[in-house]
């Protein structure tokens, strides 16, 4: 069975990589280095003791991506490839719906093109907007997405299901994550943000590491336990293992199916950071400042769907995530 992964390069992706290799999958990574670099591509070949294809190519070029089409025998994709800073989207929607929706069309025509109607994709707890309440289920509303990134998530899943209606011999599967954290046991590989961390965590490591001199914890005046943001992290290798049970469903039959892959548990940024500093045993300095645009007090999912119909459920807890996390960051202070 050989799995295209697009985005292999990235911090989901390469963590993705590990596990289907491990599982015994052949895998074909494309990226275009957008966001990522060339060395977690042998970072993944030194954990897994294996080889695998990969092509430098841009998910928007369909007769480059054509071309790996008719080079490899493809299975099944999963798509990771995207633009997934909600800031930046901000500033740049067109280079966001261009990427995100432009990549997905281009890979999905190319996919029916060369027979290839398998699919699993990366979409987001954004889709939810701000109106449900958690816990999340796949059930509820999406929709009302409050920046062009998350809306190129919510366009996409009506994109792939509107191609499910038009042809029921695609199996897809959507996935809709969480908080991803956390990193591959070893300290090989890890989220290696560009710049100044937008997320929680790669900020909290680079305070830790002495990178950055302060977290701005944002607002502590959210109906919330201690009045900070609550959101449902999930160690990024539970994540990992995930898209392996989504493609052996999509795999198995046809079909289109939504997912939640969360643990169903919400922390808030202090707990976090307290669990940051038990697992590391550094102290992180915080100060609280005003709520960031856009944010909401309260994200954490109901992951049952995933548990019934996938057999799958995170395992990893957040102190787990937190030590990960560090280990990546002091063993790679400056990323690869
Ligand atoms: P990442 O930026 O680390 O990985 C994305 C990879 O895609 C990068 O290697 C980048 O170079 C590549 N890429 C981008 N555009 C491309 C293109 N046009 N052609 C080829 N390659 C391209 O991000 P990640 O955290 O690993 O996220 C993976 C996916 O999961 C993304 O679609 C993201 O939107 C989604 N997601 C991430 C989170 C999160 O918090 N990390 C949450 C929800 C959903
Ligand atoms: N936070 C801080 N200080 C920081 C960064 C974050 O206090 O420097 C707080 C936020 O206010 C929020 C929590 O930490 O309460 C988590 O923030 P992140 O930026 O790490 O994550 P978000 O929940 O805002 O968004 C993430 C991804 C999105 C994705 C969403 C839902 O960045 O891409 O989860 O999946 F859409």
């Amino acid at each position: 069975m050989s799995i295209l992964v697009t985005g292999g390069a990235g911090y989901i992706g390469s963590h993705t990589c590990i596990e289907l290799l491990n599982a015994g999958y052949e895998i074909v990574v494309v990226d275009n280095f957008y966001n990522s670099k060339k060395e977690s591509l042998n970072r993944i070949a030194e954990l897994s003791g294996k080889q695998f294809a990969f092509y430098e190519c841009d998910i928007r070029d369909a007769e480059g991506m054509d071309k790996i089409f008719k080079n490899e025998k493809i299975d099944a994709v999963i798509h990771f490839a995207g633009l997934k800073a909600v800031g930046e989207s901000c500033q740049k929607p067109v280079e966001y719906y261009d990427n995100n929706i432009g990549g997905t069309l281009t890979l999905c025509d190319v996919m029916r093109k060369n027979g290839c109607k398998k699919i699993v994709f990366s979409s987001s707890a954004t889709v939810y907007g701000s109106n449900n309440i958690s816990p999340l289920k796949e059930t509820m509303q999406t929709g009302g997405t409050t920046n062009p990134y998350g809306t190129t998530k919510y366009m996409i899943e009506i994109i792939l299901s509107d191609l499910f209606k038009s042809d029921e011999e695609w199996a897809i599967s959507l996935l809709r994550y969480f908080n991803p954290i956390g990193a591959h046991k070893s300290g090989r590989i890890g989220e290696d943000p560009n710049g100044i961390p937008n997320n929680l965590m790669p900020f909290i490591t680079q305070v830790a590491i002495g990178k950055r001199e302060c977290l701005s914890v944002f607002g502590d005046d959210y109906d919330t336990p201690d009045g900070t943001g609550v959101r449902d992290y999930i160690h990024v290798v539970d994540l990992a293992l995930g898209h392996i049970k989504a493609l052996e469903k999509v795999l198995g039959g046809t079909g289109l199916d939504i997912y939640n892959l969360g643990t169903g548990t919400g922390y808030s940024v202090l707990d976090v950071v307290k669990a940051f500093e038990k697992a590391s045993g550094v102290k992180v300095n915080y100060k609280i400042v005003d709520r960031r645009p856009g944010d909401i007090a309260t994200c954490y999912s109901d992951p049952s769907k995933a548990l019934e119909e996938l057999g799958w459920k995170a395992e990893r807890g957040i102190e787990e995530m937190c030590e990960d996390s560090w280990r990546w960051q002091s063993q790679n202070p400056n990323g690869y």
